[in-house]
């Protein structure tokens, strides 16, 4: 990765600092989704940045947090050279580790266990004879429904999510976008996509729900779990990817312009909520201070005590989740049916 300075000589962290903050600020935002899809497996940045280092210290406070965030989480090692180039190692882990994780930790972690029961307690009551998984990631969500006797087939994008599903011995799974479906209409009678709708672009999202109900069966159910809320962003979505984190409210929005009806719609992860923003805010504050360890997803954190307390809670979540919606939390979780 490389930076273009005009100043020779040796640039202190401090001094980077300032130049990335203030530096060509429509540079970084143009660059960004480039840099979040890309660079982990191409990796080239150049910024050029202006001359004087006046400019930059007068229009500092002009520059947003995330952008010092963005740096700082993306950026370890700066290495300037006299020809006036700074060389900066992307901290981007290769990402396939965000997959490695997920296979890793799916089978007992307690976010996981506890959206594949309320998963599975939907598809009970929805009973449907066919489903699409849709951005089945390693295939945990796939192996259960197969083992609780669905007939399901697959689709990532993914070349590593797929590797891995064959790994779990699922061959099911057709490498698609959810954009771009490559069924039939009218093939399913339910569509199931965890956490795979945060990483489209926005504007695609349309385009993917037209494609559920497509593919969808009159009266056809969609089940769909996203994360929530903007304002938790934090390393997990750096590491991931994430375009939007989502309201409720926009979720239910977006399926009902799509030709859907709102079954169920509620926030989850209501009761461990406090502890999740306190662990969220704690590891980026954490990330701003620590600039040498890899960006990570956020299930391969937690202890083995700590899991099974939150599965605990969890389970009590699960219980009360049935009778309410909860009004916050960490993740939406919304059913839908096709409108004919
Ligand atoms: C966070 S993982 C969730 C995986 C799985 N649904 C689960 O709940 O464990 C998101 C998955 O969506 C996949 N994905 C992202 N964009 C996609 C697209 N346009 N089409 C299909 N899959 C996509 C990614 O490859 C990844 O496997």
């Amino acid at each position: 990765m490389v930076l273009h300075w005009k100043r020779c000589g040796r640039v202190s962290r401090r001094q980077l600092t300032t130049l990335l903050l203030t530096n060509p600020c429509e540079a970084v935002t143009k660059k960004h989704d480039d840099l979040l899809t890309d660079e982990r497996t191409r990796g080239s940045l150049s910024l050029f940045c202006p001359p004087s280092p006046l400019a930059y210290c007068a229009l500092t406070p002009l520059i947003p947090v995330f952008k010092f965030r963005f740096i700082h989480h993306n950026f370890k090692h700066v290495n300037p050279s006299a020809s006036g180039t700074v060389t900066m190692e992307s901290k981007f882990s290769p990402v396939i580790n965000v997959y490695q994780d997920m296979y890793d930790f799916e089978d007992g972690h307690w976010w996981y266990l506890a959206l594949r029961k309320m998963l599975l307690h939907w598809v009970k009551q929805i009973h449907p004879a066919v489903i699409l998984d849709a951005g089945t990631g390693t295939g945990a969500n796939l192996r259960m429904l197969h083992q609780s006797g669905y007939s399901a087939v697959g689709v990532d994008i993914s070349d590593h999510a797929i590797q891995f599903c064959r790994e779990r011995g699922l061959q099911q799974i057709a490498k698609a976008s959810v954009t771009d479906l490559p069924y039939e209409p009218q093939t399913f009678d339910l569509v199931i996509s965890m956490d795979v709708l945060p990483f489209i672009n926005v504007s695609d999202i349309p385009t993917v729900l037209a494609e559920f109900h497509r593919c969808l069966k009159p009266h056809g159910y969609v089940v769909v779990n996203l994360a929530a809320l903007a304002w938790l962003q934090s390393e997990h979505d750096v590491a991931w990817d994430t375009k939007k984190r989502y309201r409720k409210a926009e979720v239910e929005r977006v399926l009902q312009d799509a030709g859907f009806y709102i079954v169920k719609s509620t926030y989850r992860i209501f009761l461990l909520f406090p502890f999740i923003v306190l662990i969220k805010w704690l590891t980026n504050i954490q990330r701003l201070s620590d600039h040498t360890s890899e960006t990570r997803g956020d299930t391969n954190k937690t202890s083995p005590l700590l899991n099974w307390i939150f599965s605990g809670v969890m389970e009590v979540e699960f219980f009360l989740n049935r009778f309410v919606n909860f009004p916050i939390g960490s993740s939406v979780f919304v059913v839908a049916q096709k409108r004919p």
